[in-house]
């Protein structure tokens, strides 16, 4: 890992002040002042940082806005991915997203570092809800509330969706809250009483809500309540 990243996120520090901490030459590596950024460091290098021992970056848990066309993979041949919007933050290789979005949903994504963590949130047994902004080609029937509420049948599922919440908000918008994580599972819900997405956004897992202070595209740090209400 680079020395930079090794110290901003081992310290908090942000990246202009850790361009300080290197030029004020108050950074050593194994004993020997180190003023190059990019420094490579070696997996049991021994950084002191004002000649405290600084110790190795704890796991990253983040909150992304997917931007429409971007996929959820590390690689694609066709599309730009949510890793290449990350990875001045975490290496491809170390990248764990929550909750896959097909390429043109847009919204809130949980990416993190912690492999176990995800795990945990992911889980069948955690039942995470997750808030959609459903648009539709058609105008959403009333009855459709009832019908999402019991559950339906999916193409190719042997067992009736869960409990789903939806809340019309305007024709052929609504909001629909569910718990689990099918392939394509809202879309499916809405393909499965005739209807069809039109457009899909997240809003929302478990108590993590996505802000307006978020621009599509953008980034930011969950806070350690919210990583800890998740799992
Ligand atoms: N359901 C879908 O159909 N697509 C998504 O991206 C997320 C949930």
């Amino acid at each position: 890992m680079r020395l930079d990243k090794y110290l901003a996120h081992s310290t908090g520090l942000s990246r202009k002040e850790v361009k300080r901490a290197l030029h004020s030459k108050s950074v050593t590596v194994n004993g020997a002042m180190v003023r190059d950024a990019s420094f490579q460091l070696q997996e049991d290098a021994e950084v002191l940082f004002n000649k405290q021992l600084v110790s190795a970056p704890k796991h990253r848990y983040l909150m992304l806005n997917k931007p429409q066309g971007y996929v959820c993979s590390h690689e694609d041949p066709n599309h730009p991915t949510v890793a290449g919007l990350l990875e001045a933050e975490i290496r491809a290789n170390e990248l764990n997203i929550a909750g896959r979005l097909d390429v043109d949903t847009t919204g809130l994504l949980l990416v993190t570092t912690d492999g176990q963590w995800l795990h945990k949130i992911t889980s069948p047994n955690h039942k995470q809800a997750k808030r959609y902004l459903v648009e539709t080609a058609d105008a959403i029937a009333v009855q459709t509330i009832d019908l999402f509420a019991k559950g339906v049948a999916l193409k190719g599922e042997k067992n009736l969706t869960k409990p789903a919440v939806l809340e019309i908000i305007e024709t052929h918008m609504a909001y629909l809250t569910i718990t689990e994580g099918k392939y394509h599972q809202v879309k499916r819900m809405l393909a499965a009483v005739g209807n069809k997405v039109e457009g899909l956004h997240r809003s929302q897992i478990g108590g993590v809500v996505l802000g307006d202070d978020l621009a599509l595209g953008e980034f930011k740090a969950l806070s350690p309540e919210q990583v800890a209400l998740l799992a």
